[in-house]
């Protein structure tokens, strides 16, 4: 008889975005002449900038010459994009990472889920509330947790975010060997300074823990005070590993391509002690699961390190941060207290009532989508996330209706 991990069976229903997703196609059937504006999952609208469409094309044409054409490349990412990368991405910001650190992937989601794998069953994991549902769920399914009770899982150490502490959690009152940190944060838009990450890379430190930091969306910072890399942070090279994605960065989400940083200093230890390079571990992974993003997508995002390709993405970026201002000033006037929007494209609301509920008064008055706050965690509860990508006109016309709704609530 098979029998089926029953770690699965720990796992709420259904991954959080499917399930609006659900909800928001129920709600349009039911209404199908109610124009639906979606501000929840963060999914980019705009097209890919010209530069990279035009390597994009370019690299295909080589596809189709016997002469040019690619079979299978390198798992890890071909030595051009991994070399820009590290060039642009870090040794100009005075972080030394090179390119036989870096790993490109097919998604910083696939990434932060299926790093954990190469860690011990019976690591500690400490994982903020809210959070990107991601960290946790594939900590369920490797069986590091107990069952589901009162909006916790068993057997995390959950590092709790609140207005108080601005969603930068304390440090971990009890031991942990892996802790997750995202920063500009998904969901609350919440951003960290080099003291603060300082903090945690010396409490990994000395505590022989490590960092698996998200940066997902650090090309939304625009306080150049800001960390944008945790190796800016003296120390990290030894405790942190760190996740990138070009799907917010430059329009990605349906192409696909991302990184993944692990430092040869990087360690963690075996049963006796000994400290390992994890990188030897990642690369073993990677090499054995994974078989490399596709040539034309990487000519594509390496075209984001053009001069052109710059300029163009920083115009993607520019435009959602508009947005995310709008959304921030006009919920701020209608009485509600907001965080993120800033240095990051995501607006967290403080709704002052349930999130689930908020999220469908929205829907129903404003046939406007958001992101219930409370599906990111127990601390989420009263607050919703609102997304800015999407186009000006439709951030506007949101915000026309929400401000209607809310008015005449
Ligand atoms: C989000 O809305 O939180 C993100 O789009 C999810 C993701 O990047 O996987």
């Amino acid at each position: 008889m098979i029998r089926i991990n029953e770690n699965y069976l720990k796992l709420q229903a259904s991954y959080l975005f499917s399930d609006i997703a659900k909800r928001v196609n129920r709600f349009q059937q039911a209404h199908p002449d109610r124009q639906i504006i979606k501000l929840g999952i963060g999914d980019v609208t705009r097209a890919l900038p010209p530069a990279c469409i035009a390597a994009f094309h370019r690299a295909v044409d080589e596809m189709a010459d016997d002469t040019t054409f690619r079979g299978y490349g390198p798992e890890q990412g071909y030595p051009f994009l991994r070399e820009k990368i590290s060039r642009y991405d870090y040794q100009a910001r005075g972080a030394d990472i090179s390119a036989d650190e870096i790993f490109i992937s097919d998604g910083a989601k696939c990434d932060t889920g299926n790093i954990q794998e190469i860690f011990a069953g019976a690591a500690r994991v400490a994982i903020p509330d809210p959070v990107y549902p991601v960290y946790l769920d594939t900590n369920v399914m490797a069986g590091r947790t107990g069952s589901y009770k009162q909006g916790r899982y068993e057997g995390i150490v959950y590092l709790e975010g609140s207005r108080q502490n601005g969603f930068i959690p304390e440090l971990p009152d009890q031991p942990v060997d892996l802790i997750y940190l995202c920063y500009p944060n998904n969901p609350t838009g919440a951003t960290i300074t080099k003291t603060q990450l300082k903090t945690w890379v010396d409490y990994a430190r000395e505590h022989q823990a490590l960092i698996l930091y998200d940066a997902a969306y650090e090309a939304f910072i625009r306080d150049e005070s800001l960390p944008k890399t945790i190796y800016e942070v003296d120390g990290a090279r030894e405790v942190a590993i760190e996740f990138r994605s070009f799907s917010k960065t430059a329009g990605f989400t349906g192409t696909r391509c991302a990184f993944t940083v692990v430092p040869d200093t990087c360690r963690a230890f075996s049963a006796d002690g000994q400290s390992v390079p994890v990188h030897s571990f990642w690369h073993r992974r990677h090499t054995t699961k994974f078989n490399g993003v596709s040539y034309p997508v990487q000519r594509a995002v390496e075209a984001v390190y053009s001069d052109e390709g710059r300029r163009q993405i920083q115009q993607l970026q520019h435009g959602y941060l508009e947005n995310a201002a709008l959304i921030r000033k006009e919920m701020t006037a209608l009485g509600y207290d907001c965080i993120g929007g800033e240095n990051s494209p995501y607006i967290w609301v403080d709704g002052r009532t349930d999130s689930w509920q908020f999220f469908d008064m929205l829907l129903e008055k404003a046939g406007v989508v958001c992101t219930p706050g409370a599906g990111f965690g127990r601390c989420g509860e009263g607050y919703i996330r609102i997304s800015a990508f999407n186009s000006f006109e439709n951030v506007k016309m949101a915000m026309k209706r929400i401000t209607a709704a809310l008015s005449s609530k």
